[in-house]
């Protein structure tokens, strides 16, 4: 038997083609083969097995099992259930999966295709964020493609399954990308995360089982199920198999997308991909996987990229947006900047994360302008106490953490606020 070679930009080699983002162009890079043979020669279960099998984790930002998720959907009969697709990518320094949508979305379709086969929906939609218009227009001429050349609706080629796919438009909130928000937001109403359990395997978009997965995680599905689950398992780590899609985005020379193996080390992306800090400066912090992920310092740069790994250093991968900051940062603003995106954000349901959040950025505004105290600094701590795990949704947690991690690594930029009463990092950004 051949073996498959090992290619480590599967998802987005084709993307600079723009051919591809059409369906002749991307039946010509042999899309939509798998899913023509697995809906005639594969079972539900057989699909789910190899996914599973792939150990292929969410790319949403919690890393959850794919194939797991999709095992808690209850059996087909409990119909109608759905497939949501999270196209909400609101975390500031991510923009993967708008880069998916708009140079890909047969490969998207594909991989909601076969996903929807193996847990039994009939329909699925497709939520973008209200900002990615373009985006949206995209995925829209791909469905209407898709379905005029019978990829959906009824009996979809020719295999009896029957699939319809909506694209539907987001009002451009941070909080609707949280999945039971972003179901509420799908009914038409406030986005308000929900109460869990039960958990959208039981109870998702109109009371009707639902599956919620990432862009980017559905897009590897094809390549899976075309390729196998020991082919997929051949690249990134044993534990985080697979590639992702690596944003840089802050002070390197060359920032961008970089699809890559997970696993590949922090300073090898930012020195070797990304050409390294700009203006000949020295890194002084990295936020690893998107704003809400515990910021590292640059002395801990040499880590694999996988949650393994990341975790052992107190952060976490989250949807993989590395924000590089040199060394004429200033984390007292970086601190006022996060605090301010988190208070403005905040749904306001849960009291912790309300209060929390604008309660913090009043504490680093106040060190920030130098009218800060040092038992500020021991309050904000206090804070992040108070809000971590204590409200319906991880919202809280995820403007907790970059707080503290500031605190933690950077703690001497706050004291010297303090005792100066002024910001004298110069060369940093203005607020
Ligand atoms: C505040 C908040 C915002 C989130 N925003 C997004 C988002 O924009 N896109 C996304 O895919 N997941 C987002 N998530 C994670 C989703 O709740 C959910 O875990 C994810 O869509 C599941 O997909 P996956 O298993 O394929 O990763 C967010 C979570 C929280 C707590």
């Amino acid at each position: 038997m051949q073996k498959a070679p090992h290619v480590t930009d599967y998802l987005t080699r084709h993307c600079a083609d723009d051919e591809y983002g059409c369906l002749r162009g991307f039946e010509a890079q042999g899309g939509y083969r798998a899913a023509h043979t697995a809906l005639r020669e594969m079972t539900p279960q057989k699909i789910l097995d190899e996914v599973r099998q792939a150990g292929l984790q969410g790319r949403g930002g919690a890393g959850f099992c794919a194939g797991l998720k999709w095992s808690f959907m209850p059996a087909p009969e409990q119909q109608p259930s759905y497939l949501v697709c999270n196209a909400d990518e609101s975390e500031p320094g991510s923009f993967k999966d708008r880069l998916l949508l708009e140079r890909a979305p047969h490969q998207l379709l594909e991989g909601i295709l076969l996903a929807a086969r193996a847990i039994g929906a009939q329909k699925s939609f497709i939520y973008i964020r209200g900002e990615y218009a373009e985006a949206a227009r995209v995925m829209q001429r791909a469905v209407d493609e898709a379905h005029a050349k019978g990829y959906l609706g009824d009996d979809v080629m020719g295999s009896g399954f029957s699939h319809d796919v909506v694209v539907v438009r987001g009002a451009g909130s941070y909080i609707c990308g949280e999945e039971t928000a972003l179901l509420e937001s799908l009914e038409g109403k406030r986005g308000h995360p929900r109460v869990k359990p039960p958990f959208p395997a039981q109870r998702g978009a109109f009371d009707r089982p639902s599956t919620v997965n990432n862009v980017e995680t559905l897009c590897h599905v094809p390549h899976i199920i075309g390729r196998g689950a020991a082919w997929f398992r051949s690249t990134g780590t044993e534990k985080s198999p697979g590639t992702t899609l690596f944003g840089v985005s802050g002070h390197v020379v060359r920032p961008g997308l970089f699809e890559l193996p997970l696993g590949t080390p922090l300073d090898e992306i930012i020195f070797e991909h990304a050409g390294g800090v700009a203006d000949g400066r020295k890194v002084k912090g990295v936020i690893p996987g998107g704003l809400s992920m515990p910021i590292l310092p640059a002395g801990e740069l040499d880590v694999a990229m996988a949650n393994e790994f990341l975790q052992e250093k107190g952060s976490a991968l989250g949807t993989g947006g590395i924000i590089v900051m040199d060394d004429r940062t200033c984390m007292v603003r970086t601190a006022c900047v996060i605090s301010e995106f988190y208070r403005a954000e905040s749904c306001g349901q849960c009291g912790p994360c309300r209060e929390g959040t604008a309660w913090i950025n009043d504490i680093v505004t106040r060190v920030e302008r130098g009218t800060g105290t040092a038992e500020d600094l021991e309050l904000l701590v206090d804070i992040c106490d108070g809000m971590e795990g204590q409200t319906i949704c991880a919202f809280a947690d995820a403007a907790a953490w970059p707080v503290r991690a500031l605190l933690k690594h950077f703690y001497a930029d706050f004291e010297r606020h303090v005792r100066e009463g002024v910001c004298s990092f110069s060369g940093s950004f203005q607020l």
